[in-house]
């Protein structure tokens, strides 16, 4: 493969003195949860990052098109936010909610500022999972119902109840927890039964939900929980129209609609702050994870006042949730998106860059589909146009590739035939380009 220079970078990494690799992939099988994956046939050690650049033991630096994993929203150690984080650290590390503290509220304050309609109470915890689960207790306590809709390719965490509402068997143990949850077809265009080229495929899959609620539950939900671009699936954009029809149905059958807004948020659809908003819809709840702590532990929960007043049956706590450091780094994460016109950023180059991807579909045989909103692509790989049979192998192919070349990307899908693309907000034309050019290179020389 021909090599491809990254565009120059003024930071300088510190020369690293630790454990090498080899000896951390040895610790890590020794003491590990040995069910932990690893992305790469030579596992990449990181350990260091600037903004949209990270660097690996040697020296070598990529460009981070993962942004963690669709969690480095601003860039890494950006020098606002960790201002922020150090200056709380040597004040105050840790408190709770059973005594009053600024940084919590203040932070509420400005985030409920951002949301829509009457989502303005806020519950902080530490993970997108911590925010689902909550979110469903919400839902199951303000209707009186136990049934979920969720989405088939849908990813909702890791913890029973996130396992419950995620629809891919890769992540689901075969343990009980899905009583009560059903999962509806997938509005998924590029290969489901209506294609692009339906004007009302929103409709007509949302025709589902109306249909497992009539058949599969007493004719009353608890709610409706869906992502508002789908992201372990593979970065799958719903067709217009899509959540509108759904949450009618939803709603008139008593529930009420979650948005899963923890890859979708903060700005990376480019022409909305939130997901939902590409979809001209308000949900009832919104969880929030990933994006918005720009790699610290925080999480969300935002819903209306009305539903929040579930939740004073019984007293509800949790430990770490918004405290002082993550409410601090929340604040500022919020500060940067907006100085730094990420949201425009997003837009700018995810137009740029989507049209680079056509191109690059048009050349390459093994691109079935290019997809995505705002910094938010996916690739989806097949071994054949007609057939759609999923690309498994080309698709890990092209991200080793990648790798070699300098850029870390992400897979996502049931067969793990997609590239994900979400890098931080404050990448730059040049850094574009470069995903571009590598691309065209690393999916060349696939097969
Ligand atoms: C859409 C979505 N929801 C929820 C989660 C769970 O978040 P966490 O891993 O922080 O528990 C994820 C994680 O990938 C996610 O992508």
């Amino acid at each position: 493969m021909k090599s491809i220079p990254l565009p120059p970078t003024t930071h300088r990494p510190q020369p690293y003195s630790g454990p090498s690799a080899e000896k951390v992939l040895a610790l890590r099988r020794e003491f590990l949860n040995p069910g932990l994956f690893l992305y790469y046939k030579k596992p990449i050690m990181i350990v260091e990052g600037k903004m949209q650049y990270v660097w690996d033991e040697t020296g070598k630096r990529y460009l981070d098109g993962l942004g963690g994993i669709v969690t480095v929203s601003v860039g890494h150690c950006h020098p606002h936010v960790v201002a922020a984080a150090n200056r709380q650290n040597e004040t105050l590390q840790h408190s709770t909610t059973i005594y009053l503290q600024p940084n919590i509220a203040l932070y509420a304050e400005k985030l409920a500022a951002k949301m829509p309609g009457d989502l303005k109470v806020c519950y902080f915890v530490n993970s997108g999972s911590e925010a689902n689960d909550l979110a469903l207790l919400m839902a199951r306590l303000y209707t009186g119902n136990y049934d979920f809709v969720a989405l088939r390719n849908a990813y909702h965490g890791g913890n029973a109840s996130g396992m419950s509402v995620t629809a891919h068997s890769t992540w689901k143990f075969n343990t009980p927890h899905s009583f009560g949850v059903h999962h509806a077809i997938a509005p998924y265009p590029y290969r489901g039964h209506f294609g692009y080229d339906d004007p009302d495929a929103g409709r007509k899959y949302a025709e589902d939900v109306k249909s497992l609620i009539d058949y599969a539950t007493p004719g009353k939900v608890a709610g409706f929980i869906a992502e508002s671009i789908q992201g372990v699936g593979g970065f799958v954009v719903f067709p217009d129209g899509y959540l509108k029809h759904a949450y009618e149905h939803v709603r008139a059958a008593g529930g009420v609609c979650i948005a899963d807004e923890v890859q979708t948020g903060f700005g990376r659809t480019g022409t909305h702050f939130w997901g939902f908003e590409t979809q001209g819809v308000i949900p009832d709840i919104v969880t929030l994870a990933k994006g918005i702590g720009n790699g610290a532990p925080l999480a969300a929960v935002v819903t209306t006042a009305k539903i929040a007043a579930v939740m004073s049956q019984k007293v509800h706590f949790n430990t770490f949730g918004g405290n002082p450091v993550v409410s601090a780094i929340g604040h500022a994460v919020l500060e940067v998106i907006e100085r730094e016109n990420l949201q425009a950023n997003s837009l700018k180059l995810g137009a740029h860059i989507l049209a680079g991807l056509e191109k690059l579909k048009a050349k390459h045989k093994v691109i079935g589909d290019v997809r995505g909103k705002g910094l938010m692509l996916g690739i989806e790989f097949v071994k054949d146009r007609a057939t759609k049979q999923p690309g498994k192998e080309e698709c890990a192919q092209a991200v080793e590739n990648a790798r070699e070349l300098g850029l870390l990307l992400g897979k996502g899908g049931l067969w793990g035939q997609t590239i994900r693309f979400a890098p931080p907000m404050c990448i730059t034309e040049g850094d574009a380009n470069f995903l571009l050019d590598v691309l065209d290179e690393a999916i060349g020389n696939v097969g």
